[in-house]
């Protein structure tokens, strides 16, 4: 019998790639999602994809009544991934109270369903926000976290403590946080990718929105950083790579080979690239035009970071496989099937 794995929040951006790679391995799916950021014909676009239709709930994990209910109907439950979560920077600092009720409550619902129903395995969304601008790179799990820039930052360190001492507390649960660099693309077939609600925050989808001709231009935050080519550096990481992570930690947690129950990786690609470097290579790979200009730093913004990836390509047997390009490529793919380009 295929083992049944619930992921919240698996009509979003990484949970529905996610969804997929666990279909293509085997695992039977529930998600839930309360739509609040995603819509429901991504459960269509992954049977599509799959073949396979999952379970879909709408349900909102921070009210504990809601999870309790969910958690009483599926019985079969080996596993939970939890991505569902508020993810906009700038938003948090606006309404910092929703953040943490909405990330935080879910979080605490969610465990202590696990332990009620004693469903052992969890992964977790976390980022590398946790580290803020480290001293030292690439960062490895090693590297000390820093207090957080934002509301939103501070819910993942805080929902990484959470775990650290839930699982201290309860020593047959076991918990893997994923710290995620910046995931870009989409999947190859087009079907799912991203879909920022209004101006978006992030640098991929403000990129393929202008090449699309529905921004006039992309503003480049920042060229006087200390990088060689005076712009940012981050670690893309491409979703599907990123959500085959997803799919070895439950296969790790389930399969007892963890060595903490309570653990955390990077992932990320290794390589750091500029925000000049990104831009260059999609004008290069898709031949479209695409207007930019230099303005001021984005404030909150750090300078660089990139991952140390050895940790998780030995302990997890996983690493990063796609190139910059291709995911480049994905990206525009989507954008242009999204707006009927
Ligand atoms: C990347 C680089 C910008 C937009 C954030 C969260 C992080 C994670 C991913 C989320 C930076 C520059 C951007 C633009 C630009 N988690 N940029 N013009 O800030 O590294 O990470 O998203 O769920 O926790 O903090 O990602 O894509 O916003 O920016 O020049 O229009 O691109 O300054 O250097 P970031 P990003």
């Amino acid at each position: 019998m295929s083992k049944q794995i619930l992921v919240t929040g698996g009509t979003g951006y990484i949970g529905s790639h996610t969804v997929v790679e666990l279909q293509k391995s085997g695992f039977e799916v529930v998600i839930a999602d309360n739509l609040s950021n995603s819509k429901a014909e991504v459960v269509d676009s992954i049977k599509e994809i799959t073949g396979i239709e999952p379970q879909f709930e709408k349900t909102d994990l921070s009210i504990k009544d809601q999870s309790d209910a969910l958690f009483n109907k599926y019985k079969k439950i080996e596993a939970v991934i939890h991505f569902a979560a508020y993810k906009a920077v700038g938003e948090s600092v606006e309404r910092p109270l929703e953040y943490y009720n909405n990330n935080i409550n879910s979080l605490i619902n969610i465990l202590s369903n696990m332990r009620e129903h004693n469903i052992t395995n969890m992964v977790f969304s976390s980022s590398c926000t946790v580290y803020g601008q480290p001293d030292k790179l690439p960062v490895t799990e090693k590297t000390p976290r820093k207090e957080a820039e934002s509301p939103y930052g501070n819910t993942k360190a805080i929902c990484e403590d959470i775990m650290r001492d839930f699982c201290k507390a309860n020593t047959n649960i076991k918990c893997i946080a994923l710290r995620y660099f910046n995931p870009i693309g989409a999947h190859e077939s087009a079907l799912i990718g991203e879909l920022p609600v209004g101006v978006p925050n992030n640098l991929v989808p403000f990129i393929t929105q202008t090449a699309a001709g529905i921004r006039k231009e992309l503003s480049i935050f920042g060229d006087d950083y200390n990088t060689p080519d005076g712009t940012a550096i981050r670690d893309y990481i491409n979703v599907t790579d990123l959500s085959r992570a997803h799919v070895v930690s439950i296969d790790r947690l389930i399969k007892n080979r963890n060595k903490n129950n309570y653990e955390y990786f990077n992932v990320g690609t290794g390589n750091g690239l500029s925000v000049m470097e990104l831009v260059k290579t999609f004008i290069k790979v898709t031949g479209v035009k695409l207007p930019y200009k230099i303005v001021e730093r984005r404030e909150g913004d750090i300078e660089k970071i990139w991952a140390d990836t050895s940790y998780a390509n030995k302990e997890l047997g996983w690493e990063a496989t796609k190139t910059t390009e291709e995911t480049l490529l994905s990206a525009w793919k989507w954008e242009k099937k999204i707006r009927s380009l």
